[in-house]
């Protein structure tokens, strides 16, 4: 992976991100609202996680509504039509059902025909994953545009008796065009996993594995089900660990790095890597958990459209898009912009 990312820095065209898009639903729940569903209170959630609230998507709001949304928003951002697209890529662990994928809904709705469409599953990571991905088929000429939107409905796996999970997540969409570039682009990408601690957070029935049926459904196995205090000590691990494998190759330290771009997990997490990394958090840590909590593949991807909108990136700047999530999951990647 290492050798090929190294090659891959020396050919000639440059792939980068020509415009970014986002969606958030409009109802937004807060850590009070929060105190009358579960034994919770403000100061705890916002102590413990940096999140003071979240925006959770309507009934009959879907995640390829949100997508759709984003997705509109980043073509029309790069200043380019549906029709221009030559490949859709949605990252998301909350599908609109198993098939078919959420990115041949968003296809069809888009409005462009026969062009390929596909779901990853990459929990937390999946939009780095999607941008990895869209690279390549860039980098190699298979492809001129392609569309990666990090997508999801948390709301909808969540157990909202569960104290320990539901005040962590979000609901929302954030979406990227990528093409060749001028200046600047993709300089590295890393990505990683480790099934092995899979266990760690995982939606046991549903699948293969568990098919729904009446004890499912009353043992709540429907539900996203983590264990908090292991994967924070991974993820921090991890995150930092990442960071070094996408920045070393390149020679940058913590210091060249113009803003990280954090999955959006917990304040707490994020700090931890800034000070693993020797970066100034205050300076260089790109945060809106406190307005979204975690969105899974939507965090980053809603990060970096907000970073760009609030004019904290700009031409020339080098960023780090750094993630971990279930699987294990990790990646991260320098973008010159
Ligand atoms: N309100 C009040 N008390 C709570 C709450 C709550 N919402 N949740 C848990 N507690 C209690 C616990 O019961 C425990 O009480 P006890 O000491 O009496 O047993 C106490 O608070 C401490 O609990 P911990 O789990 O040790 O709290 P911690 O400081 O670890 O924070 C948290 C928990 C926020 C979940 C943290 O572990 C975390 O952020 N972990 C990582 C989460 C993550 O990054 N997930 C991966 C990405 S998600 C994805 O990929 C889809």
């Amino acid at each position: 992976m290492h050798e090929e990312n190294r090659q891959d820095m020396n050919q000639e065209k440059k792939v980068g991100i020509i415009g970014l898009g986002k969606y958030l639903p409009d109802n937004v729940m807060t850590n009070k609202d929060l105190e009358n569903m579960v034994d919770t209170t403000d100061e705890w959630i916002t102590q413990r996680t940096g999140i003071k609230e979240r925006r959770i998507a309507g009934t009959d709001e879907a995640t390829s509504d949100m997508a759709l949304a984003a997705a509109e928003s980043a073509l029309k951002n790069a200043k380019l039509k549906a029709t221009d697209l030559d490949l859709i890529i949605i990252a998301t662990i909350t599908p609109d059902m198993f098939f078919p994928s959420t990115a041949c809904i968003v296809q069809q709705r888009l409005g462009v025909e026969k062009i390929p469409a596909f779901d990853i599953n990459v929990a937390c990571s999946g939009f780095i994953y999607g941008i990895a991905i869209a690279y390549q088929f860039i980098k190699t000429g298979s492809c001129k545009h392609v569309l990666v939107v990090g997508a999801e409905k948390m709301s909808s796996v969540t157990d909202w008796t569960d104290r320990s999970t539901c005040v962590l997540m979000g609901d929302g969409a954030g979406a990227a065009v990528l093409g060749e570039v001028k200046e600047g682009g993709i300089l590295s990408v890393y990505l990683g996993a480790d099934g092995s601690k899979g266990d760690l957070l995982k939606m046991p029935a549903g699948g293969s594995r568990m098919p729904a049926s009446i004890k499912s459904v009353e043992g709540k196995l429907h539900y996203l089900k983590m264990e908090g205090n292991e994967l924070f000590r991974h993820a921090v691990r991890i995150m930092a660990d990442a960071a070094l494998k996408a920045t070393e190759p390149l020679g940058l330290k913590g210091d060249d790095i113009d803003l990280v771009i954090p999955h959006q997990a917990n304040i707490r997490i994020l700090n931890a890597v800034a000070k693993r990394m020797g970066i100034d958090p205050e300076k260089k840590l790109y945060l809106n958990i406190k307005k979204y909590g975690n969105m899974s593949a939507a965090s980053s991807a809603v990060a970096l459209a907000e970073a760009v909108e609030e004019g904290r990136i700009k031409k020339g700047n080098v960023i780090l898009l750094d993630a971990f999530g279930a699987g294990l999951t990790w990646g991260a990647i320098v973008i010159k912009w």
